[in-house]
């Protein structure tokens, strides 16, 4: 018989009171890379084996497929090799010693995810996943009377994993709740300072919050912060423009002219619909020679060609999905931080309608499906063109 050692990876205390405690149900909100997985893995792990016989259910569930697979991989890695055999098409791994079964599944189609006894469950990323996964997970828990840790960042207040905190913290039996922030993991050396320091100057502080401090937002995901965007609301200005940002339509949607003055309030704004010809008399007849930054992507490129004909004036902006990331949060910068002003109406609308969501490649902001976006594109272009707009000639009187 041969005899093997396990030894559980080296955690921090925090992670290891959240997850190795022996309430049924743990619930932790966790910020971004502070070692929720890691120590996620270590406990499935340890559940298949104190608990496994052969043939028994140990579940490891995520939003979507890509994310079970991404765990699949981690601890497939992470285990050692001769102490288990994996079926990479089933996304399983079971344990040789005591023929436990651990699985990795999406908690997308939630009828997969009915029927079976499961002995222990992890759901990952618990922020994102729809309630329907939890009832299904909790149900194959019941016979089994398994544990379960439910794991994620802080999203919002409007969510079953944010509701679910809130009764654990409130001492429901059974459960118990857990909180590690970037901090945290800091201090415990797994997290460097010079990365949150720099998060929380590249991201809007409501993001910040979220994401490394697991403070909820009262704004639903909206990056600009409704406060901010109700503060900077004032009437045109009659000043004369100094920059202005133009969104060109593109199949459904509307092309938009905004103009800034010398200090950053709305002075222009219009908002149309017309075939190309007479959008691009029209983006002349209001910038004239005035600085304009166009959204250059696709069918932009070649107006802007057109419109270079008559001003170098004219520049183009070609988005990636990155770089549309980045006009997004000099936005949300000069919103936060009282540097432009716009009238009440459709441009205020847009911006308190507008979300943020979190993927794997970082923050991604947008209209929530099916709105517009024109106008906040526009604004952001305007005020992208402020920023970078050439030094004024310099007059020099003899
Ligand atoms: N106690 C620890 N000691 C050393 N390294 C650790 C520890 N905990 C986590 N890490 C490392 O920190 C990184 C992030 O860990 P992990 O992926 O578990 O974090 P997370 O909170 O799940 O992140 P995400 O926000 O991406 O979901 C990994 O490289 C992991 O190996
Ligand atoms: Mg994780």
């Amino acid at each position: 018989m041969s005899e093997h050692v396990y030894q559980r990876p080296k955690l921090y205390q925090k992670q290891t009171d959240a997850f190795f405690n022996d309430s049924r149900y743990s619930w932790i909100e966790g910020s971004t890379k502070s070692g929720k997985t890691v120590s996620c893995m270590a406990w499935l792990f340890e559940q298949a084996l104190f608990l496994g016989k052969p043939g028994r259910q140990f579940w490891w569930v995520a939003p979507v497929f890509a994310q079970a697979k991404i765990a699949y991989g981690r601890m497939k890695r992470g285990l050692p090799h001769e102490l288990i055999r994996c079926n990479d098409t089933e996304q399983t791994i079971t344990i040789i010693p005591n023929g436990a079964i651990i699985s990795f599944k999406s908690g997308e189609k939630t009828d997969n995810l009915y029927g079976e006894d499961v002995w222990a469950a992890v759901l990952d990323e618990a922020s994102r996943m729809r309630v329907e996964a939890f009832y299904a997970i909790r149900s194959t828990l019941t016979a089994t009377r398994g544990h379960v840790r439910i794991i994620g960042n802080v999203k919002g207040r409007k969510n079953w994993f944010y509701l679910g905190c809130r009764k654990a913290e409130g001492g429901e039996t059974g459960h118990s709740y857990h909180k590690i922030i970037a901090t945290d993991a800091v201090a415990a050396g797994v997290f460097p300072q010079e990365e949150l320091d720099d998060a929380r100057r590249a991201l809007p502080d409501a993001v910040f919050r979220e994401l490394y401090l697991c403070e909820p937002s009262d704004d639903g995901g909206n990056p600009f912060g409704l406060q901010f965007i109700r503060l900077n609301i004032a009437p045109l200005s009659n000043d004369a423009p100094c920059v202005y940002g133009a969104d060109l339509a593109k199949s459904v949607d509307w092309t938009v002219i905004h103009g800034l003055d010398a200090r950053g309030t709305t002075c222009s704004h219009t908002r149309f619909q017309k075939p190309w010809t007479d959008t691009i008399d029209h983006i002349k007849l209001i910038c004239g020679h005035t600085h304009t930054v166009l959204d250059s992507t696709g069918v932009g490129d070649p107006i802007v060609e057109m419109l270079n004909k008559v001003g170098d004036n004219y520049i183009g902006l070609k988005f990636a999905a990155q770089s549309k990331q980045m006009l997004m949060e000099g936005l949300a910068v000069a919103i936060q931080r009282g540097e432009v002003q716009y009238p009440d109406g459709v441009i205020v609308s847009e911006l308190e309608s507008f979300e943020y969501e979190y993927t794997r490649t970082g923050v991604r902001y947008s209209a929530p499906e099916g709105q517009h976006d024109d106008c906040v594109m526009a604004l952001a272009l305007a005020v992208h063109a402020r920023n970078s707009r050439p030094p004024e000639p310099q007059v020099i009187v003899l």
